[in-house]
């Protein structure tokens, strides 16, 4: 079994360099994807309100306690705060409802998903729109400080040990700091050979900020053979040397660029593959030749929110 080493975050934790993502893992797939993850040493899980999957997620850790295969302090299980519960008075019933669906009584760390609120309609209302074919969702006006406001008594109250932010921009992230009273302990934003965030990275670990990578094989599509990345003659040759896969390797130059890699896989050689990167290391001209690949190619520009929103955070370079 591979044991994944921790990083220190600013607030003492500490946190598996590298975690399962569970976006788009289907209920009916999802627990045995966590359960053999956890079995083959993963102890990070990545899961938000807004996958849906929480219950899932959940009840394969418990299986996993209940077997004795883990304890609960050995899992670092991260969710998310979903838009619509950006009104300070929701935050806590956000969390609590994510630790009702999780069946755990406390969140090793809790994220703002984006700092893009949206109004609350009912807690099963992701996407809330004026009409079903609307291109948008219905923004709320609510800033990001208050709510984060009302996340940082979630830490005192035991509910969740550490807070986080996701899909904040670098004017956002200095904002909120300039503001905060606990301080966000990772930033989970798209990163991965084709994006790879140097500017965003490197203000982060300014504020001790560590950024978590999320889409590290830029949702892999075989399909279209995206991304490049993965199908370049560059990282094939690399990958070669190694004797590893592409994938392995652009995990591998997520961990070495300092960043905490989840790659999502509900397959379970892939979950196997992906976790087993701890055993080589990149060159400094490897990591160049895999830096030139570095193209800005955001995928998750979230196309349901209006990019004139005041919050929106992708118009801004980084
Ligand atoms: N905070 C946010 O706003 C945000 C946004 C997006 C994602 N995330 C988090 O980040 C996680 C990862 O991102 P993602 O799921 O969007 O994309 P990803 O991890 O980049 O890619 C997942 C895709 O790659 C395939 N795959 C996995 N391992 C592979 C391998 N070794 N070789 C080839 N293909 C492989 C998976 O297929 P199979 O599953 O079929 O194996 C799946 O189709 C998410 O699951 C979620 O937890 C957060």
């Amino acid at each position: 079994m591979v044991r994944v080493p921790n990083i220190k975050l600013n607030n003492g934790l500490e946190m598996p360099v590298l975690g399962l993502g569970t976006y788009q893992s289907k209920p009916n797939e999802v627990a045995e994807a966590v359960k053999h993850a956890i079995d083959h040493g993963y102890r990070h899980i990545d899961t938000a309100f807004s996958y849906g999957n929480e219950k899932e997620v959940g009840a394969a850790i418990k299986e996993k306690i209940a077997e004795g295969v883990v304890k609960r302090e050995d899992i670092y299980l991260v969710t998310k705060l979903w838009c619509i519960h950006h009104d300070p008075s929701k935050v806590e019933h956000a969390c609590r409802k994510s630790l009702e669906n999780l069946g755990l009584d406390y969140i090793d760390l809790y994220l703002m998903h984006n700092p893009v609120g949206f109004v609350y309609v009912d807690d099963s209302t992701i996407l809330p729109k004026k009409q079903e074919s609307d291109e948008f969702v219905i923004a709320s006006d609510i800033d990001y400080l208050d709510t984060w406001k009302a996340m940082e008594q979630l830490v005192k109250k035991g509910l969740v040990r550490s807070i986080g932010l996701s899909n904040f921009n670098a004017e956002q992230t200095e904002r909120l700091l300039k503001n905060a009273e606990v301080k966000p302990v990772t930033n989970q934003v798209e990163c991965h050979i084709e994006l790879n965030q140097k500017k965003l990275r490197e203000l982060s670990k300014q504020y001790g900020i560590i950024l978590t990578a999320y889409c590290p094989l830029a949702q892999h599509n075989p399909v279209e053979k995206k991304p490049a990345f993965l199908y370049d003659d560059r990282t094939i040759a690399i990958a070669k040397k190694y004797n590893k896969t592409p994938a392995q390797v652009a995990i591998r130059y997520l961990l070495q660029i300092g960043t905490i890699p989840i790659p999502k896989s509900v397959t379970k050689s892939r979950i196997e593959e992906n976790i087993n990167v701890f055993d080589f290391e990149l060159n400094s001209d490897e990591i160049k030749i895999l830096e030139q690949q570095d193209c800005g190619n955001r995928i998750a520009r979230w196309p349901f929110i209006n990019p004139t929103e005041k919050y929106y955070p992708f118009n801004a370079e980084f």
